[in-house]
């Protein structure tokens, strides 16, 4: 069977792949301004109750499942009741449609490694973004090819075709083990320099400032617990696939909390290095901290990081260091999503490593060159990344926990699975935050999201979307994974004895 599958060939590679999947584009730029916003040092708050009573056990959930019923999300689920099997293909298509966009932020952050050299945006780095880069049309009227991103694009995906056909040890297994240790050198200097720069420390003051009065806010208690579940990558298959690849007999809350710290470690990281940088381009331009910041995200990779690296000392080196961490942190993330679907094609049609990475990853690089290679690109991927975060990670995640915990009353086997070969055991407090904490903090969340989002219609008020992008990227996107999960679900398994595993 695992000849079959694939396996990772010790727990030392499972935990570099699980931290190479977890640390990705939303440590370095989604985390550092997340804290800015959210009561700066008052936001390790309500980060670490995040991290603590939801993250952390719903990523020993999601091991449990996976190394328990040692199948991608769909086998697994099938294989705890046959009818469940739906959710895993609903996991699947999320991580299809992340996957489409997020190698398009890799392949701008490849081409602004080399500008960090040419400075090509020259004095006014958002003005290039939008227009010369990106060739940005107004919102629905046109599709136009962009060379200069389908390029590199292309380029991307077959990176990572080639390295998701090499298997599960020799390339994913073998990419973290190479890219995190460079990953942390990288962004270790990167950090180190940015700290130099004269008015690193005002930067510093900005982040860490505590604001108590933000405790008292629900959003930023929202803004926490949506931060966890994305960094740590849960909820949404991707630690289920790994864990499937684990050698039986294996510790597996044990690696949950060395990923989960590393994580956050990496977070912390980041916040530091990020605003070190943004203090230098405050003082500088004699703005505040969060005016210079681009609002975090795109804005701040791709807008902020420019204007500093013209400025500063030394903006060459800090610019290579950080697309190119930028880079290697999200190639990472972007095999560990793609894999979750080849792996659960392999697993229901019985189909080769080589045929199903093929199969699998060349529509999604299509799909991905074709949507995001255009001059509405931009707008696709800020839909798509909006709605399929809130509407399809949360979402899904809110309703798997309840179904295994309430529905199938998996949680005591999943509990004595993993108890069985670890020294840190997960108890009472563990199946009392994972059947009733967590799901009603999360479902909070999300229908403070849902409403948010029927209210105001997302997007600038300045430059609205037309009505029928948001339908069809936003809610037609989130909406049709759910359907074409359940019909994929009733598609027979190729052999007859897959589900007895
Ligand atoms: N956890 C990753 C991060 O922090 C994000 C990610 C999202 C990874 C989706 C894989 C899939 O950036
Ligand atoms: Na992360």
């Amino acid at each position: 069977e695992e000849k079959r599958r694939g396996a990772f060939s010790s727990r030392r590679v499972f935990i570099l792949a699980a931290i190479g999947s977890a640390v990705g584009l939303g440590n370095i730029w989604r985390f550092p301004y997340v804290a800015y916003e959210n009561g700066g040092g008052a936001f390790v708050i309500p980060y670490l109750v995040a991290l603590l009573t939801a993250g952390i056990p719903f990523l020993l959930l999601d091991y449990g499942i996976g190394h328990k019923f040692r199948g991608s999300p769909p086998l697994s689920f099938a294989r705890m009741r046959r009818g469940a099997e739906g959710l895993g293909w609903w996991q699947v298509g999320i991580c299809a449609v992340i996957a489409i966009y997020y190698a398009a932020v890799l392949a701008w952050a490849v081409r602004y490694a080399f500008f960090s050299f040419t400075k090509a945006w020259g004095a006014d780095p958002a003005g290039f973004f939008i227009g010369e880069f990106l060739q940005v049309s107004d919102p629905g009227v046109t599709a136009e090819p962009v060379a200069g991103v389908m390029v590199p694009l292309v380029v991307m995906w077959a990176l990572v075709i080639a390295m998701l056909a090499l298997g599960v040890q020799k390339g994913v297994g073998a990419t973290a083990m190479v890219f995190i240790p460079v990953l942390v050198l990288s962004f270790g200097a990167l950090v180190v320099v940015s700290l130099f720069l004269p008015g690193a420390g005002s930067g510093l003051d900005a982040l860490f400032t505590p604001s108590w009065s933000a405790l008292a806010e629900p959003t930023v208690w929202a803004a926490a617990f949506g931060q966890i579940f994305f960094s740590l990558s849960i909820g949404f298959g991707i630690m289920i696939t790994y864990a499937s690849y684990v050698h039986r007999h294996t510790d597996m809350p044990g690696s949950g909390l060395v990923v989960g710290f590393s994580n956050s470690g990496f977070e912390l990281l980041a916040g530091i290095g990020v605003f070190a940088a943004l203090g230098f381009m405050a003082q500088d331009t004699g703005q505040p901290v969060g005016e210079v910041a681009g609002g975090g995200g795109v804005g701040l990779a791709f807008i902020a990081f420019p204007a500093i690296i013209n400025e500063a000392p030394a903006g060459a080196l800090i610019g290579v260091l950080f697309f190119v961490s930028l880079v290697l942190a999200g190639i990472t993330s972007l095999i560990s999503i793609t894999e979750v679907v080849i792996s659960a094609v392999r697993d229901k049609f019985e189909i080769g490593r080589v045929a199903a990475t093929l199969v699998v990853a060349l529509p999604m690089a299509t799909v991905s060159v074709l949507f995001l290679g255009t001059t509405s690109g931009l707008h696709v991927l800020d839909i798509v990344d909006h709605f399929i975060n809130q509407f399809g990670i949360l979402l899904v995640a809110v309703v798997s926990m309840v179904v295994v915990v309430w529905g199938l009353r998996a949680l005591p086997q999943l509990a004595a699975h993993l108890n069985d070969h670890s020294s840190v055991h997960v108890g009472l407090w563990w199946r009392a935050l994972i059947g009733v904490v967590t799901p009603i903090a999360l479902g909070y969340v999300l229908v403070d999201a849902f409403v948010t989002d029927v209210q105001t219609p997302y997007g600038d008020p300045e430059a609205p979307y037309p009505t029928w992008m948001l339908a069809v990227f936003g809610w037609g996107s989130a909406g049709a994974v759910v359907v074409i999960g359940f019909v994929l679900a009733r598609l027979r398994w190729r052999s007859a004895t897959a589900l007895d595993g």
